[in-house]
């Protein structure tokens, strides 16, 4: 089968088997499918024979849509595997939100816990089939936890380039424990992204950050599932955070290849939510501007505290094809979405309920109607960032200008019947 990289800019063609990520004109490159040798195969019957199988690769939630995503000889192959992730009704966030048929896609019950998996796999699959030993990125973390895991499977080197001090413990614990050699620079995920690309391209090392084109082929599979979930019907919306702006090319690249072989009818609004100190690409879409990087990006999300997104092009492409939006959310209104994502039994860090905080907005808006089909990506889990959980619940957040509206405070008592008594009488009839 075909595959081959175009340049998102200038349009020129590469062989998608020779190592490269960005096109002699500085811009993205995507992997092209055959998609008239692919129509011929009836794909939507094949991923319906493959769900619930057995049989590997295509028990993975990404390998299940191989076709559509890296046809390689299965020999490549590097699963853990991944996806098959749940798709929950969204509860008492969705009451939050004002929605009545909200789903949250829970990516963080990946096997490293967050949506990089998916990717990842398919990613560390073809550094495989290049020959590369060792690869490297950059990360606030979940990219940086994924790398270092599949890397490990893979028996090669992870190369991990982290902001110092601004990672979420969890992923800090991930990318250590499963043997990522890891470089905390001093400075930002920005800072970390460029000195990555000018190693790589020096050192002959692979990069798996999401301007791997690759990389963005495995994501695709979270839209393909949630598709193949929901019987392929399409919703109305998909709403999800944006820092790198990797997963929602992901999202419209893969939508777009499904209308083009026949297997949606319709294509869906696509709402992208940055945290409101972190927000290019809101910044581009409000003001109509051209595109500006935002320096020193700040945010309590710390997966998207990114000022300098590498894939913002192809992001607006696949914003401006579905009709979609993009919000910005501030870290109150996370931590809000979070309190209620969280308690609603589903929960997920914070990055994650920017969906559900920007949800909220739309409808408030009037941009959503409270009566149309969401579905949120929840993209990380709740444990990647255990501090901002609980300082929250402790109200610990004020140095943040984070007031603590929905917290549920530990409550500290003697050990005696009488004291508990007192502190849960309300909640014994
Ligand atoms: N949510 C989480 C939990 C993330 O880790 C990221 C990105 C995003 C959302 C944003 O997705 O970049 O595709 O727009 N984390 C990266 C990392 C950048 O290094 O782990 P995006």
């Amino acid at each position: 089968m075909n595959i081959k990289l175009k340049c998102v800019s200038c349009g020129k063609e590469y062989d998608a088997f020779k190592i490269r990520y960005k096109c002699e004109c500085d811009g993205t490159l995507d992997v092209i499918h055959d998609i008239e040798a692919l129509r011929k195969l009836n794909l939507k019957k094949v991923f319906d024979e493959r769900w619930g199988t057995r049989e590997k690769p295509y028990d993975s939630g990404v390998w299940r849509y191989k076709e559509l995503i890296f046809p390689v000889e299965n020999e490549y192959i590097v699963s853990k595997p991944e996806g098959n992730t749940n798709l929950y009704d969204a509860g008492r966030a969705g009451r939050y939100a004002g929605l009545e048929h909200f789903l949250l896609k829970h990516e963080g019950e990946n096997p490293t816990c967050s949506f990089k998996d998916r990717g990842m796999t398919c990613g560390i699959t073809a550094a495989r089939k290049m020959g590369a030993k060792l690869v490297a990125c950059a990360s606030t973390g979940n990219t940086s936890a994924s790398m270092a895991a599949y890397a490990a499977s893979a028996g090669m080197v992870g190369v991990i380039f982290i902001p110092e001090g601004k990672i979420a413990f969890g992923k800090l614990t991930q990318a250590l424990a499963y043997g990522g050699k890891t470089l905390q620079i001093n400075g930002d995920f920005d800072d970390a992204m460029d000195l990555v690309q000018e190693v790589c391209n020096t050192l002959n090392i692979y990069l798996l950050n999401s301007i791997n084109p690759f990389r963005i082929e495995g994501q695709k599979a979270i839209v393909f599932e949630i598709l193949q979930q929901l019987d392929w019907e399409v919703p109305d919306w998909f709403i999800l955070p944006g820092g790198n702006l990797g997963n929602n090319t992901a999202l419209s690249k893969g939508l777009m290849e499904l209308l083009e072989l026949g297997i949606i009818d319709k294509i869906p609004r696509i709402a992208v939510i940055q945290a409101s100190g972190a927000n290019p690409l809101y910044k581009m879409w409000k003001n109509k501007a051209p595109y500006e990087r935002v320096r020193n990006a700040e945010t309590i999300a710390t997966a998207i505290k990114i000022g300098n997104p590498v894939s913002w092009e192809k992001s607006m492409r696949g914003i401006s094809w579905s009709g979609g939006y993009v919000e910005q959310v501030t870290d109150q209104e996370i931590m809000d979405a979070k309190a209620w994502v969280d308690g609603a039994g589903i929960g997920a860090e914070p990055a994650s309920c920017a969906t559900v905080a920007g949800a909220k907005k739309l409808v408030e808006a009037g941009v959503m109607d409270p009566g149309e089909k969401v579905v949120g990506i929840l993209t990380g889990h709740l444990l990647k960032d255990p501090d901002a959980t609980v300082n929250y619940h402790k109200s610990n957040l004020t140095d943040r200008d984070i007031v603590s509206n929905f917290a549920n405070a530990p409550i500290q008592i003697e050990p005696t019947l009488d004291a508990v008594r007192e502190h849960i009488s309300s909640l014994i009839q």
